[in-house]
């Protein structure tokens, strides 16, 4: 008998888990599934490090974090769902409190703030450098409490099933036993975080493959924003491993190969005594990662097996703050570089760490496609539009997951009969697997060569800066690559935890929102926020002030259309920082 939920929630990091909890408090009859390829506590939040951003300083407002955030995105953010964000933030942040998130405190008790790059005010929430791990663990708990949640750990989901033009379950393998298996819904929402692994060179996890966007764009869902992929100014060399924000806003430097605080020569401030908002080494991400290019360009920046760096300097911060405000700082460097921050310099470079982009939603996280909710870095609401401020990706998985998870429930109780044909559909998509991936030999191409030409091509084309004639070639070539994937055969035809096959399907996702990313970045002829072009380096409003919509074609390939962006309160202009 093929299970069936009101709700089925496609990941279970952050956002998922909020979502459940939401539905479970909408309705205590809804039943819903957690349907996620790793164990809830593996999801890619746990590595979140720095912090949430929430307004709770009697000197901070509203406003204030809304401007921060539009101006930081380049005014490509919908304002209307900034402003709900920014509203909703504390509220989330206050919920989590009460739930057992254990967030750093002032002596006198009161919760503790810390500043964040491009933003005005204190308003970064945190729990020590470990605050996504203890959000996590606390919506994991929280949501334990609920009988009406259950829980698919360790199944991979390969389809969407779509009849009568509303999404009505998935089709998902459980990776334990290889049992491929329909599961029915009135409504699905997609959290399966990011897609960084399109790239080589990334902090996120291995797990973090675009599955739900490519999930929802083979389901006719556009994917909005995919060309504003931001870099973190501060990763580790070779690893990739980020080193959070937050040793720069507690007071570190960076420094260029002369021992030069070089950002002062990118209008992003002068050096101060102390750390100014929205200055040096805590202006936005964008800007450092561009800056870092520069640098790199005029020879001030230092070679390395690995490839250029510059470094991080807090050694003068003091062992006592480091061991208090940044432990993992000091973990990270310790076993991954093998230096100790307190007495050495940090080598650092810029590493694809978010994307702006994912799957279109409204302010309540419904996609054009009935039935279909995303939310979390999976989704574009859009509230970071073309470069996200550091901390806001976390407060955004509650205040929209809590969102999506309220309408989906919804959604749920008024469409209660699902359509015959999708359990056809359902069959159909067990015998594509198993045609295409467990019963196929002879193919003459192999997953890690089509792997490694993508990431080339990524790197090459979508990095920090992108050109016309770059992007155009690597349309093609990742077009080429899309056709050679159609001739690969697993090695391993088992079915107990197959990773080939799981690298199989996680590459098929990741080759379909690779193009996503590079017709998107063709189509924009203008410089914004994280997506810079050498042969239009100007912003342009009036052909540009628009989101991107990316739409798979009946042969698989992309095309992209523009969506108006939301203006409520904050005309575009120019983006200032360096002046506090
Ligand atoms: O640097 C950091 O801790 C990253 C935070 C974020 O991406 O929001």
């Amino acid at each position: 008998m093929t299970p069936s939920y009101d709700v089925v929630l496609v990941g279970g990091g952050g956002a998922g888990l909020r979502a459940a909890i939401a539905i479970a408090e909408t309705n205590p009859g809804l039943r819903i599934a957690v349907v996620s390829k790793v164990y809830p506590m593996r999801s890619h939040t746990v590595s979140a490090e720095g912090g949430a951003a929430g307004v709770i300083g009697a000197d901070d407002t509203l406003d204030e974090h809304a401007y921060d955030t539009i101006s930081g995105g380049d005014w490509m953010c919908d304002q209307d769902a900034v402003e709900a964000f920014v509203k909703e933030s504390p509220q989330e942040l206050l919920r989590l409190e009460r739930w057992g998130c254990p967030w750093s405190r002032e002596p006198d008790g009161r919760i503790a703030v810390r500043p964040f790059g491009g933003m005005k005010k204190m308003r970064t929430w945190f729990a020590a450098d470990k605050t996504g791990f203890h959000m996590l663990h606390t919506l994991f708990q929280t949501s334990l409490k609920y009988t009406s949640v259950l829980r698919y750990d360790e199944w991979f989901v390969t389809k969407l099933l779509v009849d009568d033009g509303r999404v009505q379950g998935v089709v998902a393998v459980e990776l334990m036993s290889g049992k491929i298996e329909a599961i029915t819904a009135r409504s699905v929402i997609l959290c399966t975080g990011g897609c960084g692994r399109v790239f080589p060179f990334t902090t996120n996890a291995n797990i973090k493959n675009g599955d739900g966007m490519a999930l929802a764009y083979r389901a006719g869902a556009p994917l909005k924003d995919m060309e504003f992929v931001q870099y973190h100014p501060t990763g580790l060399p070779f690893t990739g491993i980020l080193i959070t924000e937050a040793a720069r806003s507690e007071g570190g430097y960076l420094i260029n190969k002369d021992g030069y605080r070089y950002l002062q020569d990118y209008n992003l401030g002068k050096p101060e005594p102390k750390p100014v908002f929205r200055s040096m080494e805590l202006g936005p991400r964008d800007r450092l990662s561009q800056a870092f290019v520069k640098e790199h360009e005029k020879g001030r920046t230092i070679e390395t097996p690995y490839g250029p760096v510059v470094h991080l300097d807090v050694r003068h911060l003091g062992e006592e703050i480091i061991n208090k405000k940044i432990p993992f700082v000091r973990e990270l460097c310790l076993k991954y570089q093998n230096l100790d921050p307190i007495k050495e310099l940090i080598p650092v470079r810029p590493v694809v760490h978010y994307m702006m982009g994912g799957v279109s939603t409204d302010i309540n996280g419904a996609t054009p496609v009935a039935g279909l909710y995303a939310a979390g870095e999976c989704a574009c609401v859009s509230i970071n539009g073309a470069n996200r401020l550091g901390s806001n990706s976390l407060s955004e998985l509650l205040v929209f997951g809590a969102r999506a998870g309220q309408r989906a429930a919804e959604f749920a109780l008024q469409h209660k009969d699902l359509t015959p044909a999708i359990l056809a559909q359902a069959e159909d998509e067990k015998r594509r697997l198993e045609k295409e991936f467990l019963h196929k030999s002879g193919g003459r191409e192999r997953i890690a060569t089509i792997r490694e030409e993508m990431h080339k091509t990524m790197e090459q084309s979508a990095g920090i800066y992108r050109n016309g004639a770059t992007l155009a070639q690597a349309a093609d070539a990742l077009r080429r690559l899309q056709e050679r994937f159609k001739d690969i055969s697993l090695q391993d035809p088992s079915r107990t935890f197959n990773t080939e096959l799981t690298a199989a399907l996680e590459l098929a996702f990741m080759l379909d929102v690779a193009e996503t990313i590079v017709h998107s970045a063709l189509r924009r002829e203008e410089s914004r926020g994280a997506h810079q072009r050498t042969d239009f380096p100007a912003r342009d409003d009036q052909r540009y002030l628009a989101h991107s919509l990316a739409l798979r074609n009946a042969d698989g390939s992309c095309r992209v259309e523009q969506l108006p962006v939301t203006i409520t309160r904050w005309p575009p202009a120019e983006r200032v920082y360096g002046k506090g």
